[in-house]
């Protein structure tokens, strides 16, 4: 073995890491999938699509010819426990996961999962956005105690649960590029709407949201690296959702129809300031369908459905048992 004279100035116990984060970068994917299980918040959400038609698990679905059992919903946080929103939301694991494990123990065909969570069957796990919008509005720290770490820790944690009601293959997706959208954006690109009509700073937003993303998917990917270890013959990949949007917004029209749009939503809805969303009519609008490919934003937090067809190739790639540029298999 050759060592760099850059190498040999490390400390000798960073070598035995860095070569085991590089062998791992080129761990191959363990094989195909025919069922996904969805777990997570809005943007997973069949049940309820903002993406203004199909949302990318639908999408997935058909490209791959496979069988999609959805447990995502939208608004869900990881946990009440941490990030309380309350009702009529359900966090991952608080509801998602305890509907899982009911249906582990009902029997026959019935009981809404696949054949076998094992084996042909992936979970994806897309969960944190709304976790770090709570931790946001409430100055990054609740109750004195609970930040990013923990919020990070539980979205980890949910892969664990899983893998203890017998999955063993996960797509764990990291936080995409909040701070791209009306909701988060700085001054001049905010305006009220259905998540918010609060005036505010937002400089102090977009920087503040941009910062929590980046230590969610830090400590997510870290602590996924250090669980896939402990979990015998668990395959974990983590998708990095962020760097997919990214490409995106760097390339648009490689993506998106005639002129990409990628500031405005398609269907937006505007609110006057700080009133209270029930006593007023927005102002909604809708582009017309054949621009709607355009569109990388659907409404001010959610992307189009032209986007979710860009997640669903991806993820469908995965489930075809290929090498995916953004995913990185940890086990
Ligand atoms: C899709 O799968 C179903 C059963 O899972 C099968 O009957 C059908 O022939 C498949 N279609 C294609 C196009 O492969
Ligand atoms: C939330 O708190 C309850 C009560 O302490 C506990 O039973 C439960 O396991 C916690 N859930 C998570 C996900 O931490
Ligand atoms: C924070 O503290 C308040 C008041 O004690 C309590 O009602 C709330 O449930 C706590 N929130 C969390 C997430 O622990
Ligand atoms: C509604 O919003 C659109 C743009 O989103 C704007 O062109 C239009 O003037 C607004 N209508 C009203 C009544 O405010």
């Amino acid at each position: 073995m050759k060592f760099s004279s850059l190498a040999c100035l490390l400390l000798p116990a960073v070598l035995p890491a860095l070569a085991e984060l590089q062998s791992r970068t080129y761990l191959t994917p363990p094989g195909s999938f025919k069922n996904l299980i969805t777990l997570g918040d809005s943007y997973s959400d069949v049940t309820f699509s903002f993406t203004g038609g199909r949302q990318w698990p639908r999408f997935v679905e058909e490209y791959i010819n496979g069988t999609l059992y959805p447990f995502a919903s939208a608004g869900a946080v990881c946990t009440n426990n941490l990030t309380d929103r309350g009702p009529p939301f359900l966090p991952v694991m608080d509801a998602q996961v305890p509907m899982v494990a009911a249906a582990v123990q009902r029997e026959g065909v019935a009981r809404g999962l696949p054949p076998s969570m094992s084996a042909d069957t992936l979970v994806t796990v897309w969960v944190g956005s709304n976790d770090l919008g709570v931790l946001l509005s409430s100055g990054f720290v609740i109750n004195g105690t609970i930040t990013v770490a923990q919020t990070a820790q539980c979205a980890v944690s949910v892969v664990e649960s899983m893998y203890k009601l017998g999955a063993r293959n996960f797509l764990f997706m990291n936080v995409p590029t909040l701070e791209k959208s009306i909701l988060y954006g700085p001054d001049g690109v905010f305006y009220p709407n259905f998540y918010m009509t609060q005036e505010h700073d937002g400089m102090q937003v977009n920087l503040g949201i941009q910062l929590l993303i980046a230590q969610q998917n830090y400590i997510t990917l870290s602590g996924l690296g250090m669980l896939a270890a402990t979990l015998d013959r668990a395959h974990i990949a983590y998708f990095d959702s962020y760097r997919l949007f990214t490409d995106i917004f760097r390339n648009p029209s490689g993506y998106l129809a005639g002129t990409p749009e990628l500031v405005k939503p398609a269907a937006p809805c505007t609110y006057p300031p700080n009133v209270d969303m029930m006593s007023v009519v927005p102002n909604c609008t809708l582009v017309a369908d054949e621009e709607l490919d355009s569109y990388f934003w659907h409404d001010e937090l959610h992307v189009s459905e032209a986007i979710a067809k860009v997640i669903a190739k991806n993820v469908a790639s995965v489930m075809n048992g290929k090498t995916n540029p953004y995913t990185l298999w940890l086990s």
